[in-house]
């Protein structure tokens, strides 16, 4: 991977696309600024790390000093982006940042009302250059949102019925995304980039796959909203602002609405993207019984 030695702003770096987007692009010339919200993780040594948080203004200085280029990715619970997300923004232009990476999601260009959307035309409004990156489904809500259900009843627990999802591993994601920053906007600018898994798959044939590699029997029942909200509810420490959205997007999934495929990432990475089975397999110990 070629660079112009970019330093490189990370937010959400301890994220399911910001940690390894922070990996990889630590193997490339790019200086790396975790901006870490949380604890801090083990990053690579050279990857420098800072204090961030979208909500506290006095924070968004020490991030952008000297920086090139900002990845911004919306924390799942911000919805009022024009209140955090868009001023971090206009600040990091303020400060010198020319090129804007956003971690959007597929769809947004026709959802104008989607917090995604309304940072991206923020975005696109301003003197600095933009790559948007909008992905599918991501396989890390198996491991993360969904794990409960797999690892304490067997039970792949989503309101999603016979709707087949179009799985990309977050991985991929945050390598892609590190190619762009790498790169910068003379290759990328205005850039749109969907990045999805090789083949839309429904819920009996992911349950499929859990249960091969977890060898052990993982269900799924198609199971109703309401079933779904009270083992959310009950098993899982998801507030019910972000519940409701699953059940929103789940319902996308089950009419269907989630099943485009893209060639995004070997377009970008020069390689397929991972499937389903090989992630599984990594990350088999989250969902040990
Ligand atoms: N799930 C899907 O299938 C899917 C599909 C397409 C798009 N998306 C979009 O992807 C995004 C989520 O990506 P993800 O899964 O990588 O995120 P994630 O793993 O949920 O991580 C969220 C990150 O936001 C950071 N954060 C939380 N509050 C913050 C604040 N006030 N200021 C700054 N940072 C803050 C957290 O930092 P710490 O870890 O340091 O606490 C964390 O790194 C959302 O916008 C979602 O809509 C999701």
């Amino acid at each position: 991977m070629t660079s112009d030695g970019r330093t490189v702003v990370v937010t959400g770096a301890n994220g399911n696309v910001g940690a390894p987007l922070v990996d990889a692009l630590a193997e490339t010339d790019a200086t790396v600024r975790a901006a870490v919200y949380g604890d801090r993780q083990e990053f690579e040594a050279e990857v420098e790390t800072v204090h961030f948080d979208f909500d506290a203004s006095e924070t968004w200085g020490p991030a952008f000093d000297g920086a090139d280029s900002l990845f911004v990715l919306r924390p799942p619970h911000i919805s009022r982006v024009e209140e955090s997300i868009n001023p971090a923004v206009d600040a990091a232009i303020d400060a010198g940042v020319d090129h804007i990476v956003t971690l959007s999601v597929m769809g947004a260009g026709k959802n104008g009302f989607l917090p995604h959307r309304r940072i991206e035309k923020h975005i696109e409004a301003t003197e600095a250059k933009w790559t948007h990156i909008r992905p599918g489904f991501y396989m890390q809500n198996l491991s993360g949102t969904h794990r409960a259900g797999i690892r304490e009843y067997d039970e792949v627990i989503v309101p999603a019925g016979n709707g087949a999802a179009n799985w990309v591993d977050t991985r991929d994601i945050g390598e892609l995304a590190a190619a762009v920053l790498a790169k910068g906007p003379e290759v990328h600018h205005r850039q749109v980039y969907e990045p999805t898994g090789p083949e839309a798959l429904d819920y009996h044939y992911v349950a499929d796959v859990l249960s091969d590699v977890l060898d052990r029997d993982i269900e799924y029942n198609r199971p109703g909203l309401i079933r779904y909200i009270r083992h959310m509810r009950r098993d899982t420490d998801s507030k019910m602002g972000l519940i409701l959205v699953s059940c929103l997007l789940h319902t996308i999934v089950r009419l269907g609405r989630s099943e485009r495929i893209t060639d995004d990432v070997r377009r970008v990475l020069g390689r397929p993207p991972r499937d389903l089975k090989t992630f599984v397999q990594d990350y088999a110990e989250v969902w040990a019984a």
